[in-house]
């Protein structure tokens, strides 16, 4: 039996690409192991957005090299750093026998095939470009799951200066609308209560063939899923961006009550000037008068962002903006990142950069203000109710946990013998912790049950400012 284990680094379209490297390889005979020593096949599925990222592509290979010293295993490097580097790696990395692209997944057990029988080391990073490629989740039945993520485009046509996914994923391509509902359908078919659409650039979503000059078409698209998936308990999105927050949009948001009231909007930088400089194509007002917008169309919406600090040239007056929108925003969680100068990005000729230490301090001193707010708001829904959808059994195994409508994690109590797992229930919190909530569940569980609860218990991602948004 041929045996794989693949690693993911990075952003939820890793993970989301890392399980379909997993389908492509079942479905050529192979299967999971965890364990390094056992596995005849690994994959790291890397991630290039900032350099400590691929560091840590680097530091990985290096824990394979005993493996390979044994006996054959097949070493595969996919997702970004590959589509970056290329045949590079092949020298920079003498053990890596597979380098593959993101959207060369498909082609990759026939390389491992041939990487077995003795093939030399190969690189494939094509884009689909003609014939964009989407691959369906293949739900598994022993496995099954509340939340899936489904991907509605690839590619991203912005051109942030400091950004190297446009490099990495190539240019925007649209799945279509059939093919989205389709898999929603079959997700939902198989047991999933909650998707996620996933895209670089989620919201700037046409039918792939229209006119991409006009404005946006992903509100149709979210009303669409809404009127052909009714079952479907919660439909979110990530990542959007600000420019393409139109107002149909914000309308889907006050109608579909499929919508959860939380969005992630990155906004980067708070001060004109930095914006301009990163190329975000929007203003701080711009930014501000869109979430005003979406908050009085959906009272009690909350809102969560990335930002950079430390961009080239960000004086500490630039900074001061930043601070003060974090508070104007009231954002309740971000992803916080200094500037890492990435290969190909415009930002590198600017000159202007900010010391490390300002950096740090600058970093530490937005994720402080997060915290606060975050911590309040968690403190104000101690004693409500929150009707939640249960994703499992909490890692500890004693309590379940789900999320709300917004997207407070809750770690919930369930009387005993009764497992929520899929379900929508009704919990009363009854305290907060420093990035979730702690509560009881109150009466019966709504909805249809799951057929088997996921048999490994979850790690849920917390916005916390460690980890990445797409
Ligand atoms: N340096 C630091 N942060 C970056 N991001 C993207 N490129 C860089 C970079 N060069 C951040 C942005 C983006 C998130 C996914 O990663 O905040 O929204
Ligand atoms: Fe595209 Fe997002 Fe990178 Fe900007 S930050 S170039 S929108 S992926």
């Amino acid at each position: 039996m041929k045996r794989y284990l693949v690693q993911t680094m990075g952003c939820q379209m890793n993970v989301h690409d890392s399980r379909r490297i997993e389908e492509v390889l079942r479905a050529a005979g192979w299967e999971p192991t965890d364990e390094g020593a056992l596995a005849d096949l690994i994959v790291f599925n890397t991630c290039s957005v900032r350099e400590k990222a691929e560091h840590k592509l680097m530091s990985a290979l290096g824990t394979v090299r005993p493996f390979k010293a044994d006996r054959h295993v097949v070493v595969a490097v996919a997702g970004c750093v590959a589509q970056q580097e290329g045949e590079r790696l092949l020298s920079r990395a003498p053990f890596v026998d597979v380098v593959i692209g993101p959207d060369n997944i498909p082609e990759l057990p026939a390389l491992v095939e041939g990487a077995l029988d003795g093939a030399p080391p190969i690189a494939r990073t094509v884009f689909d470009l003609d014939d964009p490629r989407f691959l369906n989740a293949t739900p598994h039945p022993s496995q099954p799951e509340v939340t899936s993520f489904v991907t509605t485009m690839k590619g991203c046509d912005e051109r942030c200066t400091y950004c190297i996914v446009p490099y990495t994923r190539g240019p925007e391509r649209y799945r279509s609308a059939a093919e989205i509902v389709g898999e929603i359908r079959a997700l939902v078919d198989g047991g999933v209560r909650e998707v996620t659409l996933l895209g670089q650039t989620v919201n700037s979503w046409h039918e792939p063939g229209g006119d991409t000059e006009r404005p946006s078409e992903f509100a149709s698209l979210l009303r669409r899923i809404a009127d052909e998936v009714p079952e479907l308990l919660r439909l979110r999105y990530t990542s959007p961006h600000p420019r393409h927050l139109t107002d149909e949009l914000i309308r889907a948001h006050a109608e579909l009550p499929m919508l959860p009231r939380h969005v992630h909007l990155p906004v980067q930088s708070g001060s004109n000037r930095m914006l301009k400089r990163m190329l975000r194509r929007y203003t701080r007002e711009h930014y501000l008068a869109r979430i005003e917008a979406l908050r009085e169309a959906v009272p009690g919406l909350t809102l969560s962002t990335d930002m950079i600090v430390g961009f080239p040239g960000e004086t500490e007056e630039d900074f001061a903006d930043t601070l003060s929108l974090v508070k104007e925003a009231a954002f309740v969680a971000a992803f916080v990142f200094k500037y890492s100068p990435r290969p190909y990005t415009p930002a590198l000729k600017l000159g202007d950069d900010v010391p490390e230490d300002v950096k740090d301090a600058r970093i530490q001193a937005v994720l402080a203000q997060v915290e606060v707010q975050q911590g309040a708001h968690l403190a104000s829904l101690v004693g409500t109710e929150q009707e939640v959808l249960v994703e499992g059994k909490s890692p500890k195994g004693e309590r379940f946990t789900g999320r709300t409508y917004r997207n407070e994690i809750v770690h919930l109590a369930a009387p005993e013998g009764v497992d929520p797992t899929g379900r929508l229930v009704r919990v009363e919190i009854e305290s907060a912790l420093k990035h979730s909530l702690l509560g009881r569940m109150d009466g019966a569980p709504e909805g249809m049950a799951l057929p088997p609860p996921p048999r490994r218990a979850l790690r849920l991602p917390v916005l916390d400012g460690k980890g990445a948004a797409h």
